[in-house]
């Protein structure tokens, strides 16, 4: 096991789909075991296989709720349905989203309340999963990383265009940029 390196927006991994996961072998066991212990450290509920740099449609995530139970479990090629989500006014501070390749940003963004994850797990079984609220959000920002889709790339107005100048401001957007949790101080 080892931590390894949180790519940063720009990098074309995090910016274009992911390959299917053709079996779950020993790679994909090890490649796993690195990414719970790399969230761990960061510290981060969800990380997709992209945002360290593999080109595998899967994630992880790790997650207690308000009533202690705790959410943890792989994703491997998952799917997604998703419940429409509402209509309400967006609310600034309950709606917050970080991503750790984007270090130290949070944006506002709506997503469905709730969604219903079918994913295969390590053991190769298939597992569907009905999650609400932040397990939910969790779930759609994780599944997003696998279709190359940031949540920065989701945002509306006028956070869309904070966020533009942030990752600008930071000097990111382009290729090239990484952090190590353990090493570089950063918050996602
Ligand atoms: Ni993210």
């Amino acid at each position: 096991m080892r931590i390894r390196d949180i790519v940063i927006t720009g990098n074309p991994v995090l910016h274009r789909p992911s390959a299917p996961v053709p079996r779950v072998d020993n790679h994909v066991k090890e490649l796993v075991e690195d990414m719970f212990a790399t969230m761990e450290l960061a510290p981060g509920v969800g990380l997709a296989a992209p945002q360290i740099g593999e080109d595998y449609a899967l994630f992880v995530y790790d997650w207690v709720d308000d009533d202690g139970t705790q959410h943890r479990g792989v994703a491997i090629n998952p799917t997604l349905l998703l419940e429409p989500p509402s209509i309400d006014p967006l609310d600034d501070i309950e709606e917050l989203e970080g991503c750790l390749s984007v270090p130290g940003e949070r944006f506002p963004l709506r997503r469905s309340d709730r969604v219903i994850l079918t994913a295969t797990n390590l053991d190769g079984n298939e597992y569907t999963i009905h999650a609400q609220g932040w397990l939910a959000r969790i779930f759609q920002h994780e599944y997003d990383h696998l279709l190359g889709v940031l949540y920065v790339d989701r945002l509306t107005e006028p956070h869309l265009t904070e966020a533009r100048d942030a990752i600008h401001r930071d000097g990111w957007g382009v290729p090239g940029y990484s952090w190590l949790p353990g090493r570089d101080h950063l918050e996602g």
